[in-house]
């Protein structure tokens, strides 16, 4: 995407400038260069019901200047506005452009200002909206008409200094690429986004950023004895992948954060098999490993200051003569032995061992994220990501990263009572089971058993990475959720260093 910074009086190419338009938009600052353009008939036109209802979009015709048309978009009352607000109607107004096939968009910066959000805020939140509104899947069909659109340039019509604007749109701008990469990833069938193809993904983004990569295929799998990655991979033709990511912020790489995500490529259930209808969407059960390399390269763009390994733990889960089967029971990397009672709470399995290598390496702080279980669905819906965690301090400054990005992550508790369930077989030291209530909770609860001390968030994101309908922010299918939280927390953590 080309940033460009003008003066709202310069001569420029956009072919729309998009202007918010708020309940007595005369109080907004730099009015006049919006006035300019209608030739001094726009008061008329906002008294007769020019729409100024938040997320409303409206496209004019100038009658004067260089830009041809004007998208007024709704911010509502201007003083209520919040960075949310503005998040999303930047996302609608990103549709309205891919429909109307603009290449070149200009925002007029004050318009969107209110006490709280500041120019280079505005900047951001532009250039993150509209970029994840504008993101279309590019699909498989043949024989399509459509064609190849693509936004292409943003200007940023300001009086204020321009780099601070600038730096800020480049940083929503690296935002929305990796979300939407992360969406693409989800997006992408099974018999294509295979273990293998996932992580050649990840050698290249390695490259392009300078990351310590190492791919593991099954035979090192099988060295580290990693026996509970290699259950689910039992019944599957593809070989499993074992994705490891070093970004060294420091030369000494003593205490990473580690980043863990589940990288399911498809999840059929196993022998425990999902229903036809529950088997459908289940490419996307790698949603973790899309936000983790999503997150990874935000951090390549924008080097924060904080050392982090990515481990994305892939395969697929499959039914053969091979599979695993429930009743087995198998011996985990770090020597715990599992009474499989259940071939579909297959993540839990993967991350497992995932975050055991994470503390080999000296992982000091472990998130890890997952679509994880259905539970997290059934307990705070599609919208909202499900949280574990066994510091609540460290989870404390989650909670304000997320606040700013606009991801809503939830809470649940992690009992005593919840552990002594997770333990209970007659036969081996856990099970990947224990009922049907509290599902979420034992999901992430199991990958909590192999995590220990070390400081661990645990985000279940089975709702939030897949959306079922186009939403302000993007398209039906994969959401690209926690890319942005991830990797804003991996900055805040370098800050607080
Ligand atoms: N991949 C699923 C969870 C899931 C469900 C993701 C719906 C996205 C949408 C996970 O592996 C799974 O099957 N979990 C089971 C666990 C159960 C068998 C203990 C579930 O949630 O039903
Ligand atoms: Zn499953
Ligand atoms: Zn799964």
């Amino acid at each position: 995407m080309e940033i460009n910074v003008l003066k709202p009086t310069e001569q420029n190419e956009a072919e729309i400038l998009i202007v918010g338009l708020s309940r007595h938009p005369e109080n907004a600052e730099g009015w006049e260069t919006v006035e300019e353009r209608f030739d001094g008939r726009l008061a008329g036109w906002i008294k007769d019901g020019l729409s100024f209802d938040p997320q409303s979009l409206s496209i004019y015709p100038t009658l004067k200047g260089d830009i041809p048309r004007v998208m007024f978009v709704g911010i509502g009352d201007r003083k209520k506005m919040t960075e949310d607000d503005l998040r999303r109607s930047f996302g609608i107004a990103g549709k309205q452009l891919i429909k109307e096939k603009i290449h070149y968009a200009a925002i007029h910066v004050a318009s969107f200002k209110n006490g709280e959000v500041n120019s280079g805020q505005v900047a951001h939140l532009a250039a993150e909206g509209i970029q994840m509104g504008a993101y279309r899947f590019a699909d498989y069909k043949t024989g399509s008409n459509e064609v190849d659109h693509r936004l292409e340039s943003l200007g940023f019509l300001t009086d204020e200094p321009s780099d601070a604007v600038r730096q800020a749109a480049f940083v929503g701008t690296v935002h929305a690429e990796a979300v939407n990469e992360a969406r693409t990833l989800v997006n992408m069938p099974a018999n294509i986004l295979t273990p293998t193809a996932m992580a050649e993904y990840a050698q290249e983004l390695g490259e392009a950023y300078g990351f310590e990569t190492d791919i593991l295929g099954r035979s090192e799998i099988e060295e580290l004895g990693m026996g509970a990655l290699l259950a689910v991979n039992q019944g599957s033709v593809e070989e499993p992948r074992l994705i490891v990511m070093k970004y060294k912020a420091t030369d000494s790489f003593e205490s990473p954060l580690a980043l863990v995500g589940k990288g399911i490529t498809f999840d059929t259930g196993g022998y425990s098999l999902k229903p036809k209808d529950g088997i459908v969407g289940m490419k996307g059960d790698m949603g973790g490993a899309a936000a983790v390399l999503g997150a990874m390269r935000v951090i390549g763009e924008l080097k924060p200051a904080k050392d982090v390994v990515a481990i994305i733990a892939s395969t697929d889960n499959m039914v053969s003569g091979n599979a695993f089967k429930p009743d087995d029971v198998i011996t985990s990397m770090s020597g715990k032995t599992i009474e499989i009672l259940n071939t579909d709470a297959e993540g839990r399995l993967v991350l497992a061992d995932a975050v055991t290598y994470a503390k080999q390496l000296g992982a000091s702080q472990v998130v890890d994220v997952a679509t994880l279980t259905g539970g997290v669905i059934v307990a705070l819906g599609k919208d909202k990501t499900g949280v574990l965690t066994n510091d609540d301090a460290f989870y404390g400054s989650l909670q304000d990263v997320s606040k700013k990005t606009g991801e809503f992550i939830w809470q649940l508790p992690l009992t005593e009572n919840d552990k002594k369930r997770l333990r209970k077989s007659d036969v081996a030291d856990l099970n990947n089971s224990p009922g049907r209530d509290g599902h979420m909770i034992f999901g992430g609860g199991f990958v909590g058993e192999f995590v220990g001390d070390t400081p661990w968030i645990h985000l279940d994101i089975a709702g939030t990475s897949h959306a079922d309908a186009a939403h302000d922010l993007g398209p039906q299918g994969g959401t690209g959720a926690m890319v942005r939280t991830l990797a804003l927390f991996v900055e805040k953590l370098g800050d607080d260093l």
